[in-house]
């Protein structure tokens, strides 16, 4: 094996709540270094657009269960970004809509959607680097990777950041129900360095992630300052 095989690839963790501002945060951090862009999120929402478009009830275990069995993951790289392939297919925009803002934390919910998920996120490392957003990234997917860090920021900064994109989102209802289902809830990791970006611009909030990730010693974060 190549010394580069033998190198263990590195996953930047980003978790946090509901339009926190992590998405756009994690995919310039990922530019910055280099690394590949995982959008944990957008796979829940992958499956639960299939979900409805199905007629799935969402909050039907076995229906659930059923279609997750008759669907194949597979992990796809397309832009610089690692998505999720359900049956051969990349979900585009639809995603984002109101019908699937509405429905993704109860499909999220279930445990043998996180377990499938579970896998296909951690098929991504073997051939990346990656900087990971999602809820639980830095608690349960990667747990041992040094590199956490938790996006918030108010529930009003947030409500406000939905409607000046124009977007329908429960964020209140999401937030209760991320954070208190049993399986893998929302929650800040022990040693998650958290970021409150109610207050501040997309660019400060990339560099103290790149700064803090230069002060652990990560090579392309260190080039960079
Ligand atoms: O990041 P987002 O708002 O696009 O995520 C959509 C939903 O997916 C979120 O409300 C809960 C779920 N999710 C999750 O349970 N675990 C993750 N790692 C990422 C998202």
């Amino acid at each position: 094996m190549s010394e580069n095989n033998e190198r263990r690839h590195r996953v930047i963790a980003i978790d946090g709540p509901a339009a926190s501002g992590k998405s756009t945060v994690a995919r310039k951090v990922a530019e910055a270094l280099g690394f590949l862009y995982v959008n944990s999120g957008a796979m829940y929402r992958a499956f639960t657009w299939l979900a409805l478009d199905r007629g799935v009830d969402c909050a039907d275990g076995e229906a659930v269960k059923e279609l997750l069995a008759g669907t194949e993951f597979s992990c796809e790289v397309l832009d610089g970004a690692g998505v999720v392939g359900l049956d051969g297919r990349v979900a585009g925009d639809e995603v984002h809509g109101a019908e699937v803002n509405a429905h993704v934390s109860q499909i999220a919910a279930w445990p043998v959607v996180r377990d499938q998920i579970f896998e296909v996120l951690h098929a991504f490392p073997s051939g990346h680097d990656v900087v990971m957003e999602g809820r639980d990234i830095g608690s349960v997917v990667f747990p041992d990777t040094p590199h956490k860090f938790y996006i918030d920021a108010s529930p009003e900064i947030r409500e406000a950041r939905r409607r000046a994109q124009g977007l329908e989102d429960s964020i209140a209802d999401r937030d209760r129900k991320d954070s208190t289902r049993a399986a893998a809830p929302l929650t800040i990791a022990e040693d998650a360095t958290v970021v409150d970006s109610s207050h501040l611009g997309v660019e400060q909030v990339v560099e103290a992630v790149v700064d803090q990730l230069a002060a652990q010693g990560l090579p392309e974060a260190v080039r960079r300052g």
